[in-house]
């Protein structure tokens, strides 16, 4: 199955301020703030959910294609994506741009000042699915600049292609209807507890409507597992206990890719909702959202530790 996720690609600058904001904050002196906070620590981190996706799907030995708009500054991440088995045919680098980035200053009491310079994620809208050398046999719409995500739901109903609908972090910046035209046409609709009840609220729809729309739907629910609705059917997929929490950045997109996994061999819903789980799991033991690595036999023997498979993983291995 030929998999394509469009979505943003993005880095990551995270630093740590060994004091508290709070303390350097003058109210009397608002007018004219300006601190400059010296950190003792920064790591800087490829992430950006399209890529995150991916790169589950390569670790379990998919060769999934990301399209999406990067800067001048992404050649270390092509040819590190490039060696876990991702196909960039889709990226494009805009000239004098950056990849989009995120700076994120955090003190000892977790406050965060942050800023997000979305760069050549702008771009995104001028890339088309239309353009793909390859039809993809399935689209995941990922958060990215809003408008291309509207663009890539027309596109993706004109020429036909199935697509798993992800609007997650950007259904605060869409407008209700394009939301309801992107579930209605989509095959599926993945989103977490919270974000369902945000695409009821902005779409008014309700729950059984949603589920009407779409084959099948997703809802992740954190440490409470996920549920998987398919026609009349409900599935509950609970967690894989983590051996240690470290980060839960990127733990829903691990999920996705490793449902996906699954789904693009055609195992059962049960058997893909259960691959996202343990690999949503891997992705919360380290810190950041492609930092996890395991091979296929080390996926395929945690997996035998909680679910059965009856043997249909070892599918993984042919690819
Ligand atoms: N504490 C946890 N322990 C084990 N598994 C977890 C935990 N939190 C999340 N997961 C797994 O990850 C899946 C997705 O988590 P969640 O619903 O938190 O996604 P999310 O809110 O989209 O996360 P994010 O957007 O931060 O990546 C869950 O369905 C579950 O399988
Ligand atoms: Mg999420």
């Amino acid at each position: 199955m030929k998999l394509t996720l469009a979505g943003s690609i993005a880095y990551d600058y995270l630093m740590t301020f060994p004091g508290y904001f709070k303390d350097h904050i003058l109210p009397d002196k608002l007018e004219s703030i300006s601190l400059s906070f010296l950190v003792d620590g920064m790591v800087k981190r490829r992430g950006g959910v399209a890529p995150n996706i991916a790169y589950t799907l390569a670790l379990l030995g998919e060769h999934p294609m990301v399209m999406g708009s990067v800067g001048e500054d992404f050649s270390d991440y092509r040819a590190w994506l490039v060696e876990q088995g991702v196909d960039v045919s889709g990226i494009r680098v805009i000239p004098g741009e950056f990849t989009a980035s995120f700076f994120a200053n955090t003190d000892r009491s977790n406050a965060q000042i942050a800023s997000f310079y979305p760069g050549a994620m702008s771009f995104d809208v001028q890339l088309s699915l239309a353009d793909l050398t390859d039809t993809p046999d399935l689209v995941v719409i990922a958060p990215t600049d809003p408008t291309a995500m509207i663009s890539y739901v027309e596109e993706a109903q004109a020429l036909e292609i199935p697509y798993l609908y992800d609007p997650s972090q950007q259904i605060v910046r869409l407008d209700g209807e394009d939301i309801r035209r992107g579930v209605e046409g989509a095959l599926a609709l993945c989103v977490n507890d919270y974000e369902f009840s945000l695409v009821q609220k902005s779409t008014g729809m309700s729950p059984l409507e949603i589920r009407r729309c779409v084959r099948f739907l997703i809802v992740t629910r954190g440490e409470e597992g996920a549920t998987i609705y398919v026609d009349d059917e409900e599935y509950h997929i609970p967690v894989v206990p983590p051996r240690k929490v470290v980060d839960p950045t990127g733990v829903g997109d691990a999920f996705r890719g490793g449902f996906l996994s699954g789904y693009s061999h055609g195992l059962g819903w049960e058997l893909c909702g259960q691959m996202g789980a343990l690999a949503a799991t891997y992705c919360l033991e380290t810190d950041g959202p492609q930092s996890h690595h395991y091979t296929k036999e080390e996926y395929i023997s945690r997996f035998r530790e909680h679910f059965d498979d009856d043997g249909r993983l070892g599918i993984l291995r042919n690819r």
